[in-house]
Formats: C-alpha cells, structure tokens, sequence
C-alpha cells in the first residue's frame, strides 16, 4: 500500500485552533503529514520561521511521528516533490477565502499537474479565526487564549508584554 503524504502548508504565523482542527482531520486522512511553514523574508512576521516550527512542533507532538513540521524556502510544489507528497491540504472557512485559495491551487497545479490540493473544512466554532486577526487583538491586550492552543497563547503574550503593539 502506498504511504500517502500531504503537505500542510501555510504561514502559521501564530498557528491557531483552526489550524489544528484542519490538522487533525489531515491526520485521519493520511499516512503522514507535513507541516510546511513557509520561510518568507520579505513578509514581515511576529514569530520567525524558526520560533513558528518550534512552536508547531510542541503543538503538534501529540501525534507522534505521523505529524512532521518542517519551514520551506521557495516554491511550495518543490517542497512537495523534494517530499514525495501528492497532496497539499489547505483550509477554507468563508467564501471570502475561495478565491484566493482557488488562484494558488491553479497555480500550483499549472507548475505541478500530478499533486492535487484538498480543502478541508474547520467545524464551525473555529472557523472564523484568522491569524492576522489574533495578532491584531493580542496586540491590544485582548484575550485570544480561545482561539490559539495554550502554547501559542503563551508565546503571544511573552511577544506583546516585550513589545507592546508591535
Ligand atoms: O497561511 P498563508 O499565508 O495563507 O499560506 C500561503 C502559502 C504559504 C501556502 C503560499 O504563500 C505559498 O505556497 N507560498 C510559497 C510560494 C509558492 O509556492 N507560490 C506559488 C503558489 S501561489
């Protein structure tokens, strides 16, 4: 039987509690599970590439070897190749997310014909986090600790406590 692979790619940056529904449901679907975090220098991020697998990897390490987190410099259909994954799983929450998910997965499907993307979809009481919206609320001291895994809470405060509004 075929190990099958999927990459779960994104900027995680935190990574959320819808994050980790669509992760977990990934982990039912398939053999072994990548997270890709994308490593983009331009993009001015809260956490480094390096501070988000870290993270990641605590959030995750329950289950086992079957969830891997890794960051990936450039294209993300050469992640996947260099991977050996066929699959790249991506979430989507409103209609608002469709087109922009529909231009990447046409995208990578034009560069890369033999990896198809899978949506996945949060259940509803997590479906509306964003991460942008999260920094922007623990930014001005609001209480995510709902939205965001308990480790990832912790990071974001010790972040906003150094550098308040940042
Ligand atoms: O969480 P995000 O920021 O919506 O994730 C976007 C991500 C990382 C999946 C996307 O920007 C990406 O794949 N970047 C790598 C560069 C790439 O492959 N671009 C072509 C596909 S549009």
């Amino acid at each position: 039987m075929p190990m099958h692979t999927a990459i779960f790619p994104g900027s995680f940056d935190p990574f959320t509690k819808g994050h980790l529904d669509i992760l977990t449901r990934a982990v039912s679907l398939f053999d072994h599970v990548i997270i890709g975090v994308v490593r983009n220098p331009a993009k001015r991020n809260l956490f480094t590439s390096e501070e988000r697998v870290a993270i990641i990897r605590e959030v995750a390490a329950s289950f086992g070897s079957q969830v891997s987190v890794e960051s990936f410099p450039g294209l993300l259909v050469e992640f996947a190749r260099l991977k050996g994954a066929r699959v790249i799983v991506r979430g989507l929450r409103a209609v608002s997310d469709y087109e922009y998910e529909a231009q990447m997965a046409l995208t990578n499907r034009h560069l890369a014909p033999n990896i198809e993307t899978f949506f996945l979809m949060a259940r509803e009481e997590v479906a509306y986090i964003s991460s942008s919206v999260v920094k922007q609320v623990a930014s001005f001291g609001g209480d995510v600790s709902g939205l965001v895994p308990a480790l990832v809470y912790q990071r974001l405060t010790e972040r906003f406590q150094a550098h308040p509004h940042d």
